[in-house]
């Protein structure tokens, strides 16, 4: 009854569909397989230190199903869930599942690989109000049964998209890359506006929104992409289509961009303290994004670690992710248990998560708790014109003095 992750909801969710006995777990992938018709494969997909991918989870579940369906009479369908490079379920998945079990794909179970796009943080809103639904399919008949499962759950209001197995392993990779790699050339946008006096990247983004081929979402320029897929996915594809001779410039320069993204918020406060060496900086936020206590692959880790190399003294608080942080980030730095005790005494505030409770923050509160105001905006939570005459403000994409937006 009890969530791994924070997500605004979700234990509530959880209790009551383990209350009303709805969600049962079970260790043992026998007595899963024995009761049910379908099974979703959806263990982790981690990346090795080159940036591919570690199957041996997907490899080791297919062998432990394998060994279940060779005791089981009868039509059973296995979804691979995971995000996999393409290939994997039609040329690992099936032979280990085919030779375990001593069954057929196709005539004695079937297969579909269905990749999944919630995030985390809304997973539950996603699951159930998805965009569309992707089903890659073995044969006709796999994709049946799984499309008569989708039709049931969604009550057929959701599209559904039928494909090959490699097609839809693909499509989850593309599907990430590209939301990246919009992020990184918002981001690039940014990094130009920041030279450029007057311009606002918020702006820039809000008009080239508003062009529906380009749409307004996930064009909020900041320090960058973390968590737990965008990173690992992005690093996968670039490694698969290495491995196939083609280079990918694009994923790679998505990549570049993203790392050094944190680093553009050191930039703004060392052009605002000078030398950061003893200097005393509050960092507001680390979870990945807000609404998680997730800090896998954080900008907010990476900024630290380039704030304590420059010798500042860091101070960082998050509403939620502070236990995951000090086992993760350890000793060199110090916490606050909330945002006002963070900024306390500080010389320079940097905003590196856009937490709601954040944009509650004023120009005053900056101005009596801190030794000196000076506020980076890592994340465009706070409104350049209400700030800029109050603190020393500066921000991602924001050249010095802000643009007039018109209506
Ligand atoms: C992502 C995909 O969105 C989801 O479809 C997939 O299934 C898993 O990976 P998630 O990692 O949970 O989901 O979070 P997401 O909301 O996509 O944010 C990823 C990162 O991008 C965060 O660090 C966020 O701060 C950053 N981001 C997002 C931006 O910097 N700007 C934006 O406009 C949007």
């Amino acid at each position: 009854g009890v969530p791994p992750f924070f997500e605004p909801g979700l234990e509530e969710r959880l209790r009551e569909v383990v209350r009303s006995r709805r969600l049962r777990s079970t260790t043992n992938v026998h007595e899963a397989v024995m009761s049910s018709d379908v099974t979703f494969v959806t263990v982790g997909t981690p990346s090795r230190r080159d940036g591919s991918i570690d199957l041996q989870f997907i490899e080791r579940s297919a062998e432990e199903v394998g060994r279940a369906l060779a005791a089981k009479d009868g039509y059973h369908l296995v979804v691979v869930k995971s995000t996999v490079i393409p290939g994997t379920t039609g040329n690992i998945v099936k032979p280990i599942v085919e030779r375990f079990s001593g069954k057929r794909c196709g005539p004695d179970f079937g297969l579909c690989m269905s990749p999944e796009f919630l995030r985390e943080g809304s997973a539950v809103e996603d699951t159930l109000k998805p965009d569309r639904v992707v089903i890659g399919e073995f044969d006709r008949r796999s994709g049946d049964t799984l499309k008569k499962l989708f039709n049931e759950f969604y009550g057929g209001d959701i599209p559904i998209l039928r494909t090959n197995l490699a097609t839809a392993e693909m499509t989850k990779y593309a599907n990430n890359s590209f939301l990246a790699t919009k992020i990184s050339f918002i981001n690039s946008i940014a990094n130009i506006c920041d030279k450029v006096p007057g311009t606002d990247v918020e702006v820039v983004a809000k008009a080239i929104g508003m062009d529906h081929r380009i749409n307004p979402r996930f064009l909020r320029a900041g320090l960058g992409w973390g968590g737990s897929c965008f990173p690992k996915d992005v690093k996968a594809l670039l490694s698969f289509s290495r491995s196939l001779s083609y280079e990918a410039p694009i994923l790679w320069a998505a990549l570049e961009v993203n790392d050094a993204q944190p680093l553009q918020a050191v930039g703004l406060a060392r052009r605002k303290l000078g030398s950061l060496k003893g200097r005393r900086v509050a960092v507001l936020g680390l979870a990945f994004k807000p609404d998680t206590d997730d800090i896998r692959e954080s900008r907010a880790t990476v900024l630290i670690d380039a704030l304590l190399q420059e010798g500042a003294r860091v101070i960082a608080y998050d509403p939620k992710a502070l236990d995951a942080s000090r086992n993760f980030l350890g000793k060199g730095i110090e916490y606050a248990e909330s945002a006002e005790s963070c900024l306390k005494g500080a010389e320079c505030c940097i905003v590196a998560t856009e937490w709601r409770e954040f944009e509650k923050l004023q120009p005053e509160d900056f101005v009596s708790l801190m030794k000196k105001p000076v506020v980076i905006d890592g994340r465009r939570v706070f409104n350049p014109g209400d700030f800029g005459g109050k603190v020393d403000f500066a921000a991602i994409g924001l050249g010095e003095a802000p643009a007039l937006e018109k209506d």
